[in-house]
């Protein structure tokens, strides 16, 4: 179902680690005058990069350790540059379900980057 929201070819990147391409995308994409979203309870790096960017953080309370992304969408605004998605959640361990993140995407202005940071997504189970 998420097909037509996958990668080309040519959009592929690699990086050494998940934590160098966190950090290749808070370069490329924030700075002063921009912002991130981000859930409350997730993985310190999204936070600590944009911080060294000078971005600014819209950091949104999390809901027993899961995503609230009907107020993470809330949080967006025409600075917003990159949105968090920690997929499995580090360190909850909870997860954004496939219909959360259909609306999500179709929720947000295409030039704002979804990140789904799926480092541990071999544990989960369904
Ligand atoms: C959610 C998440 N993203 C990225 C990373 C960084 O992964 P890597 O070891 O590939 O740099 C971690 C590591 O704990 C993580 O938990």
């Amino acid at each position: 179902m998420l097909d037509s929201y996958t990668s080309q070819r040519e959009n592929l990147v690699f990086s050494n680690g998940t934590d160098e391409l966190i950090r290749i995308i808070c370069r490329a994409f924030l700075g002063t005058g921009t912002n991130a979203v981000l859930s409350s309870l997730s993985f310190p790096q999204y936070k600590r990069y944009a911080v060294m960017e000078g971005a600014d953080i819209h950091e949104v309370p999390h809901v027993n350790g899961r995503h609230h992304i009907e107020k993470m969408i809330d949080a967006v605004d025409d600075n917003t540059r990159v949105i968090w998605i920690c997929n499995p959640n580090n360190p909850t361990g909870e997860y954004v379900r496939e219909q959360e993140l259909i609306h999500l995407l179709n929720s947000v202005n295409q030039n704002v980057l979804v990140v789904c940071d799926e480092a541990y997504y071999e544990y989960v189970t369904y």
